[in-house]
């Protein structure tokens, strides 16, 4: 397959920056992948309809509002944009609420992403990176995680995330459509400018909640079981900054670019930190003490989750460079800082 061109390849010539069409490009991780894609002279065009999402996130690229299910709006977006492939992160992904809310997610997540598979296909897109997860694995033999361990996800939201991407691999099969699904385990931290970071509501993620905590906006932080089979008796997860997680998504649209295959990975540092070591790192950074209630283990949560993240590093050269947790935890908090300052 013929090589395209890498941006900044064309100097000298005056050339359009090729778009990506980056739905959810308003949320958390979609938003620094957006900013990933800027640097590196892609134009990125954002198609959110902000159920979950903040204008406010929506800084490198324009900005089209409309959702998956909306066939009309997107197919204009499509038509509009022409972009050389699409990056998808537009879904729910509150595991407890795709427990009591199943069609939520079955609606929102898979019969989303059909409509939007079925408009790419439409539209001549061909190249598409999907926002997997862990969850597709549910309660792994053992760590760390490769991707050949089963697939039993046990929430619906993993079920979803699964769905899809095997619903990919038949768009290969029937319509030529190339994807890489990253299965991500942990995505925390912050831009390094402070400009985008996590806004959630409800916040379900550790780093911060634990500056929720810290900083009283919540009464304590509550640590689900203290008796696991682990070093200090908390849970062990595998922590990826966010920043390093976007880039992995450029460098997935390169090798699709490149005329890399269908495939499915892990992005994780391949090391885990356990709960108590996110809240001390929390308090060293912060200088605040976190008001911790010890609570019971949650059913089905494992004792620890760790990637083995050996084929991203094969086939994108996934290097992560954040991976300090101090790092991790201080891009966080300027950015905690500055949010909730701007909003006060
Ligand atoms: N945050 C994590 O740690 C993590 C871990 C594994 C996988 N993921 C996956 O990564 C993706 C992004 O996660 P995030 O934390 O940035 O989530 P987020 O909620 O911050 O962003 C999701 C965005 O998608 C938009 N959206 C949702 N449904 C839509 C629809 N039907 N049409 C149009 N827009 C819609 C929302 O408005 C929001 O802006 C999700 O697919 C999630 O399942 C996240």
């Amino acid at each position: 397959m013929e090589e395209c061109p890498l941006p900044g390849e064309n100097k000298g010539k005056e050339v359009a920056p090729q778009r990506i069409l980056v739905t959810g490009g308003a949320g958390y991780i979609g938003s620094h992948t957006c900013k990933q894609l800027h640097l590196a002279g892609f134009e990125p065009v954002t198609y959110d309809d902000l159920s979950r999402g903040h204008i406010s996130l929506v800084r490198y690229g324009p900005f089209l509002q409309g959702r998956l299910h909306d066939r009309k709006a997107l197919r204009a977006a499509l038509n509009e944009v022409q972009p050389i492939a699409c990056m998808h992160f537009a879904a729910f992904a509150y595991v407890a609420e795709s427990v009591s809310n199943p069609e939520l997610y079955y609606e929102n997540n898979v019969a989303g992403s059909l409509a939007l598979l079925q408009e790419l296909v439409a539209a001549n897109v061909k190249l598409l990176v999907f926002s997997s997860t862990c969850a597709v694995y549910g309660q792994a033999d053992k760590v760390p995680i490769g991707e050949d361990e089963p697939k039993r996800p046990l929430s619906p939201y993993g079920r979803s995330k699964l769905i899809v991407e095997e619903m990919l691999a038949d768009f290969d099969r029937a319509h030529a459509l190339r994807s890489v699904s990253l299965r991500y385990f942990n995505a925390c931290g912050a831009d390094l400018d402070g400009e985008i970071g996590e806004i959630h509501d409800p916040e379900p993620h550790i780093v911060p909640r634990a500056l929720m905590a810290a900083t009283g906006t919540i009464p304590h932080f509550e640590v689900l079981g203290v008796d696991y089979p682990t070093l200090d008796g908390t849970a062990v997860r595998d922590y990826t900054h966010v920043i390093d997680l976007a880039q992995a998504h450029v460098a997935a649209l390169h090798y699709l670019l490149n005329g890399g295959a269908t495939d499915s990975m892990n992005l994780g540092i391949g090391r885990g930190y356990s709960v108590r070591e996110v809240l001390d790192s929390v308090e060293r950074v912060t200088g605040l003490k976190i008001p911790i209630k010890i609570g019971p283990r949650r059913e089905g949560d494992p004792a620890e989750v760790t990637a083995n993240p050996t084929k991203a590093r094969r086939i994108l050269g996934f290097e992560p460079k954040y991976t300090d947790l101090d790092v991790m935890v201080q891009t966080a908090w300027r950015w905690f800082r500055r949010h909730h300052d701007s909003r006060t």
